[in-house]
């Protein structure tokens, strides 16, 4: 038994079905996120979770218990909700004492705990300030301390760093995979960027149009995505269609432009991905070349100079584009270059 069990749950909104047939294992102490585009459910699955919204069918467990239909209050559960708003006429202090007040805990016991809590998020030195005259990566850490300050069962975040610039929204990355490894308590993190979701989670939910595509690793998202949607959500890929002949007794998979000999357990194969990384690229007047199993001709159509590396769109013939990195030593290659490109059947991911 899970420590939090979503069980087949279904949710409409009237004629609009947002959920279906969601089912996931939340082990204890883990730091899952739901990672999906806008629309595929995430809010509404963590809404249920908290228990502001219903379900139309199926159910929660929490540590055996069934929650379903408990009140919001009476679950324990620490909320980060886009536009569940800081108290703006209260004190970093009073808002995050707030809910040890609700509880009716002593002063004292007050004092000691939101010390202690906005020490762990780096604001001790400003408890006395308003919102206002807060940042909004500041502001945000302050709904984090109130989240948490009365020791939830679980602390529900939904898109908390999606207003934030760049640079914070890692920032405060860090720090939120720091205070999970701290407290040790239990975070469902909702998030469209599948950067931030690889960053911190130890398990991700991969979600599209109100199903779980895959809850896996972060790795195994990445090398064993199980359907082309995860594939093309999570990193950059390379996606052929083909199909699947036999060959005597082994099979290949034929796309456009190559072969490629199957391993002889797998199944009808009907899309293979290939990562960026695992594309070596050479210029075709190079000796060498560029070497792998299935070797290619293009030639540079678009690169993303990065310093370290380049990310080049090449051209192949019959008209689609293959993303690799390269080399930037010497500087990026040009648009128009004429290029070899090489990869290995062990890279290449099956799907069928
Ligand atoms: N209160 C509501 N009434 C009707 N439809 C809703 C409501 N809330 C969400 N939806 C719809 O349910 C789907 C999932 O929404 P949501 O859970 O907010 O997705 P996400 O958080 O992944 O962007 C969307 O199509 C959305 O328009
Ligand atoms: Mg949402």
């Amino acid at each position: 038994m899970s420590f939090l069990e979503i069980r087949n749950v279904d949710k409409f909104y009237g004629a609009m079905q947002a959920l279906a047939g969601v089912s996931l294992s939340i082990p204890k102490g883990s730091f899952v996120t739901l990672l999906g585009p806008s629309g595929s459910g995430k809010t509404t699955l963590l809404k249920i979770l908290a228990g502001f919204e219903g379900v139309s069918g199926g159910e929660i467990l929490h540590s055996g218990r069934d929650i379903t239909d408990l009140k919001p209050e009476k679950r324990n559960f620490g909320l980060v909700f886009q536009g569940y708003a800081l108290f703006p006429h209260m004190s970093v202090f009073d808002n995050v004492a707030y809910p040890l007040k609700v509880r009716r805990k002593t002063r004292d016991e007050i004092a000691a705990r939101v010390a202690a809590i906005l020490d762990l998020v780096h604001l001790g030195a400003l408890s006395r300030r308003k919102p206002h005259e807060l940042s909004g990566g500041q502001q945000q850490r302050v709904a984090l301390a109130r989240a948490l300050v009365f020791e939830p069962d679980l602390l529900l975040l939904d898109e908390p760093m999606s207003a934030l610039d760049k640079k914070l929204r890692v920032e405060l990355q860090d720090q939120l995979r720091d205070i999970h490894h701290r407290l040790g308590t239990t975070f469902i993190n909702v998030t469209h960027d599948q950067e931030e979701a690889m960053h911190m989670s130890d398990m991700i939910a991969v979600m599209n149009h109100g199903r779980i595509e895959q809850f896996d690793t972060a790795h195994r998202l990445y090398r064993r995505p199980n359907s082309r949607f995860v594939a093309d959500f999570v990193g950059k890929s390379n996606i052929f269609d083909g199909v699947t002949q036999s060959r005597g007794a082994a099979a290949e998979f034929v796309a456009d432009g190559f072969r490629l000999s199957l391993p002889r357990e797998a199944k009808a194969v009907s899309e293979i991905v290939i990562r960026p990384e695992d594309i070596r690229i050479a210029r075709a007047d190079c000796a060498g070349g560029a070497a792998g199993d299935i070797r290619l001709e293009g030639t540079v159509a678009a690169s993303t100079y990065s310093g370290d590396r380049a990310l080049y769109s090449i051209a192949l013939p019959g008209g689609r584009t293959l993303l690799t990195y390269g080399s930037a030593r010497e500087g990026a290659l040009e648009p128009g270059v004429p290029v070899a490109v090489a990869f290995d059947t062990k890279d290449c991911i099956l799907l069928h």
